[in-house]
Parts: structure tokens; C-alpha cells; sequence
């Protein structure tokens, strides 16, 4: 099934809430998502059979690889089960998180056939670490879920550090240094304008060719070779032989032409661009009766007529109002 650009739908992401306990500055600062922000409410959260019912759906129109996603994922009660269900499927299963309670969880995600991990992990310094993410829970809490992960089975845990000019590009090379000699793999995100609430400016984005030369100057690279077509990451090896790192261009060298993600959201939108200013409701026809013939139908119009890139014609749009990162699911 390809789309109107050719690209097919490869994988999908899987919003479980839009809650986070962190209010990271680029993503839910806090004086938008306060104690009056509204939430999707439980009534509207797909239960885990449906979203099961969709992740079955989209696996015969393509779909590899599933991601969980929120907000933050182990918010969602019961998440395990969820895992449990979705790793019947013939599919990679990975979750991105925060990893702030992941300690606790790690043994049993893993247990119930999770097969991949994302950390966010914006720096190795507890004040940085502390003003990014603007919460109480400590980084070392973050650290202790990647150790907590490992040990469960995890074994190339990917690490995302989002690089903001001024913020925390000055840790870079700390973080490379942390994880330098272990199996994880620090990816540096060009900060991106999702949304409407992080105010982003072109001028606080570090290019990722920079950043790929400040750590090469230190630690020389070796560039690696995709592992599958559409990877976002461009892929790294240290020199040395001490391990990888990638770069996530999406501003500067933007992917468009090969994004095959579709992204689900916990209310049950279908949505085809991470820029999207909205996407397609699959919870009322899931709630009135829709046979599986019928979602699957509705699943492939919507992803025939897409058209979406908005990175690559990013500099020539002028934005409309986006949904939130916290609501997409990154
Ligand atoms: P694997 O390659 O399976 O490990 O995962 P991934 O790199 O696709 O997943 P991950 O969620 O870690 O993606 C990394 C980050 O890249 C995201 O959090 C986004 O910031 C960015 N990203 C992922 N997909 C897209 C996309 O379709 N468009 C844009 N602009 N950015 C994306
Ligand atoms: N730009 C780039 N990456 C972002 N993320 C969240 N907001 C942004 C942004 N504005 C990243 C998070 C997480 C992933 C889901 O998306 O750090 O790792
Ligand atoms: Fe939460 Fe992730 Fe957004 Fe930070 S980037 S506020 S951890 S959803
Ligand atoms: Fe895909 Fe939209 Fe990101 Fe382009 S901007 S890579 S179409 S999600």
C-alpha cells in the first residue's frame, strides 16, 4: 500500500495518553499544560482491544514495527497488558519513554515482549538535566531505569537527546563519554517546531553536521549504513570500535520522501505527519460496529491520499495551528 508520494506504511506509532509527569520545555511547558489544560478524557482513550484491533489491521497493509509512545507511556495503567497483547503480532514492538519510571517496570515490559527501548535523555548533568525536563523526578531515576533496562534484556537501548542551542548542547560530548564503551545508542535530535507551544526559533537548532564534528574532533566517527530503508537516524560508529551514535536531521536534512509512519493517537486519530493540524477519527467507527473489512478500508484511503512534508517544505509554509508532540506522540 503506498501513498500519493509512493511511501508505504511501514510503521505505526501508538499513542497510549497524553499525559507526561515531565513538562520538558519543547514539548509541554508548563505555563500551557497547567492545571487547566485538558487532557483526552478516559471515556475517549481506546481501550487496549482497540487499539489491538487496529495495530492487527494495519499489519497485512504493511506495518513492521510498532512503537508506543505518549506523553509517557508507563502513565497509561496497565500498559503491560497492552505489551502483552501487541507482541502476538508478527511486528517489532518498541516503546519510547522518559524512563523516569522505568526502573521499576523494565523486567516486566520485557517480560511481556517488548523488544526495543527509547530513553529521552536530554543531558548527563542533574541541573540541566533538572531545567529541560522542569520536574522533581531526578535524573538519576532515568539513569537507574537505562541500568534497570539493561539488565532485564534490553540490550542497545537507544537514548534521544533533543539539542537546543544554549540549552544543552554544551553537554554533548558529556553524554558520548557516558555511554562511550557500552551497548546504547545516543541518537542527537535537531529541535524541532512540532506543535504550538515551544515558541521553537530556527536559530536555537545545532545543526546535526555540527554536532556530528564536535564529536568526531574528540571521538573520531565512521558513518554506518542504514539499517532499513527510512531510518530517520543517520547512523555512526566510533573509530575505536567503542560504539555508535546517530544524528536525526529533520530540520536540516529533512526525510520526507521516505516517512512511512503513521501515527495513532489515545483518542484514536489517525494521523500521517507529525505537522499535522489534525487527523482521521477511527474511534466512531470502532464504536459503531465497523467490521474489520470496513476499518481497514478506511485505514488505506487515508494513507493512498497522503500527501504530507512538511519538513522538507518547512521554509515555504506558513504554519497553521499543529497538534502537540505530547498528543502525536513524538
Ligand atoms: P527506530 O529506528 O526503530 O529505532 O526508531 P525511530 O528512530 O523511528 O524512533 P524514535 O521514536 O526514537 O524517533 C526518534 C525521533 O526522531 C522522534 O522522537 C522524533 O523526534 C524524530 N522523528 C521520528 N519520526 C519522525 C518523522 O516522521 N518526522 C520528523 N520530522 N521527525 C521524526
Ligand atoms: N524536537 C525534537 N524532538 C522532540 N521530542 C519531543 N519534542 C521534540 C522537539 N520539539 C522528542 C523527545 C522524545 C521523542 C518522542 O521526541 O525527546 O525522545
Ligand atoms: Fe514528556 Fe517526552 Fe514531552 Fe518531555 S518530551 S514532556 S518526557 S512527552
Ligand atoms: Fe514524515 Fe511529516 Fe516528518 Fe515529513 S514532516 S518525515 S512527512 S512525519
Amino acid at each position: 500500500m503506498l501513498d500519493a508520494l509512493n511511501r508505504p506504511l511501514h510503521d505505526l506509532r501508538i499513542s497510549v495518553t497524553d499525559r507526561c509527569n515531565f513538562r520538558c520545555r519543547y514539548c509541554m511547558p508548563r505555563e500551557k499544560f497547567g492545571a487547566n489544560f485538558e487532557f483526552v478524557t478516559r471515556e475517549k482513550l481506546l481501550s487496549f482491544e482497540e487499539i489491538h484491533r487496529i495495530a492487527r489491521l494495519t499489519v497485512p497493509l504493511g506495518v513492521k514495527k510498532l512503537r508506543i509512545t505518549g506523553g509517557e507511556p508507563l502513565l497509561r495503567a496497565q500498559l503491560t497488558s497492552l505489551i502483552r497483547q501487541l507482541s502476538s503480532l508478527p511486528v517489532d514492538l518498541a516503546m519510547t519513554t522518559n524512563g523516569a519510571l522505568l526502573a521499576d517496570r523494565a523486567s516486566e515490559l520485557r517480560e511481556a515482549g517488548l523488544t526495543r527501548l527509547t530513553v529521552s535523555l536530554d543531558s548527563v548533568d542533574p541541573d540541566v538535566f533538572a531545567k529541560v525536563t522542569d520536574t522533581q523526578l531526578e535524573l538519576a531515576c532515568v539513569l537507574d531505569g537505562i541500568a534497570a533496562a539493561s539488565a532485564a534484556g534490553f540490550k542497545a537501548i537507544k537514548l534521544n537527546c533533543v539539542v537546543q542551542k544554549g540549552i544543552n548542547d554544551a553537554g554533548i560530548l558529556a553524554i558520548c563519554r557516558r555511554f562511550r564503551g557500552t551497548p546504547h545508542i545516543v541518537r542527537f535530535i535537531e529541535y524541532m517546531d512540532v506543535g504550538n507551544s515551544n515558541d521553537w526559533r530556527r536559530d536555537q537548532v545545532v545543526p546535526a553536521q555540527q554536532i556530528l564534528e564536535m564529536i568526531d574532533a574528540e571521538f573520531p566517527l565512521r558513518p554506518a549504513p542504514e539499517n532499513y530503508p527510512g531510518e530517520v537516524a543517520q547512523r555512526y560508529h566510533y573509530a575505536d570500535g567503542s560504539g555508535e551514535i546517530g544524528v536525526i536531521a529533520s530540520v536540516t536534512q529533512p526525510f520526507c520522501g521516505s516517512c512511512s509512519r503513521a501515527r495513532l493517537t489515545s483518542e484514536g486519530s489517525l494521523v500521517t505527519c507529525l505537522f499535522a493540524s489534525g487527523g482521521h477519527d477511527l474511534r466512531a467507527p470502532l464504536r459503531s460496529g465497523a467490521s474489520d473489512e470496513e476499518l481497514s478500508a478506511l485505514i488505506s484511503a487515508h494513507w493512498t491520499k497522503r500527501t504530507d512534508r512538511y519538513s522538507e517544505l518547512r521554509r515555504n509554509t506558513k504554519a497553521p495551528r499543529r497538534l502537540e508532540m505530547s498528543y502525536v506522540g513524538g
